[in-house]
């Protein structure tokens, strides 16, 4: 039930760290060893080539785990939109190893997907919310998000739950392969370290409806910038604002929006910028700089060692592959406070379906 809340998304969002203390405890032990099955480790050491396939915000959580598997475990990583991909195979590597994200486990592109690859014998894995799901049932396969059920249409929790356990999984794949850069990465630590960082974000929920108010509630559109991690979640901010508050909302790579988009940019149209990894700050800044003399009205949100005086929203520092579980929360907030505002339904946005079976 939702208790106190008036809606289901709220309710999720606030249970975020929860959720992520909850997967902490039940993939990793205190000596930080991780809890996977070794025969699924054993497969994916096997395999030349990760393919993600998701859609939606599962999408987005698997184009943050692409930086995940990327670093920690050496393995190149794909990731595909499952209606996509269905129809128009890229040509695989040698040794694929396919990885299936769906909160609910039942999301009808993805499943033909797996139907395909399975006539293969091309090796599957489901992370999902939904133990008995389809998905999970019929992968070799599945790790549990453990985010309790996912009422709310717009998908909150099950976003950061998948990037947790894709956490763990690139930190178990990276250890057995010895890659130096899993063995230096503290996921246990880092995961904890984020749920304080969302918790700090949580808290800041009056403020955060107060942004919302200034920037988004009588808009017609909005952008979203960032590089890198913060480029994939500019793809997910925009995602929820559309789907809740229905304002059109676009998610770029920082670097990109000069080569066409800044057309659209006029008085007082809001960008958000993330600004959350160091080796590409001060080029975001510099996109920054072009919206603002066009007259956007940018908002910022910055990891704290890259703050800089006028950021609208910074959080503590924890690694860059993990900050994207905090920077998401202002802008799951940003979604709800202006779709409240609009007298939207919140949990049963228009149009829309909690889990997709037809292609
Ligand atoms: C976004 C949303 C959808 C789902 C997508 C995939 O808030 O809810 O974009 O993420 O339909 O659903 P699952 O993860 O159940 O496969």
């Amino acid at each position: 039930s939702k208790g106190a809340y008036d809606s289901y998304m709220l309710k999720e969002i606030d249970e975020q760290p929860a959720v992520l203390r909850r997967i902490i405890q039940t993939y990793t032990n205190i000596n930080g060893d991780i809890n996977m099955s070794s025969e699924l480790i054993e497969r994916l050491i096997q395999s030349d080539r990760l393919y993600i396939v998701a859609a939606g915000t599962s999408y987005h959580a698997g184009l943050i785990g692409k930086s995940l598997f990327e670093q920690l475990t050496d393995i190149p990583v794909e990731v595909v939109l499952a209606s996509e991909f269905g129809y128009h195979l890229p040509k695989l590597s040698a040794h694929p190893f396919f990885l299936f994200l769906s909160q609910s486990g039942e999301t009808a592109d993805s499943r033909q997907v797996l139907v395909k690859i399975k006539k293969q014998n091309y090796p599957s894995l489901t992370i999902t919310n939904v133990a008995d799901s389809t998905l999970s049932r019929e992968a070799d396969y599945t790790l549990l998000l453990h985010a309790g059920p996912e009422i709310a249409v717009a998908s909150t929790k099950a976003y950061t739950a998948q990037i947790a356990v894709e956490s763990l999984l690139a930190k178990f794949l990276g250890t057995a392969k010895k890659i130096e850069a899993a063995r230096q990465f503290d996921v246990r630590q880092e995961l904890s370290l984020a749920a304080t960082g969302m918790q700090s974000m949580i808290d800041e929920k009056d403020y955060i409806s107060k942004l919302a108010k200034k920037y988004f509630y009588n808009q017609r559109t909005a952008f979203f910038i960032g590089r890198g991690n913060g480029y994939y979640l500019s793809l997910e901010a925009a995602l929820k604002l559309k789907e809740v508050s229905y304002l059109h909302a676009e998610g770029f790579a920082a670097g990109e929006l000069k080569h066409g988009t800044i057309a659209l940019i006029e008085q007082d149209t809001p960008v958000v910028a993330f600004v959350t990894e160091a080796k590409t700050a001060d080029h975001t800044r510099s996109n920054v700089q072009e919206v603002l003399s066009r007259g956007a009205k940018v908002l910022i949100i910055s990891q704290e060692n890259l703050v800089h005086p006028n950021d609208q929203l910074t959080f503590p520092v924890i690694s860059e592959l993990l900050n994207p579980l905090v920077a998401i929360i202002p802008t799951q907030l940003f979604a709800y406070f202006t779709a409240k505002a609009r007298g939207n339904n919140v949990d049963q946005p228009r149009n829309l379906a909690k889990s997709v079976t037809v292609e």
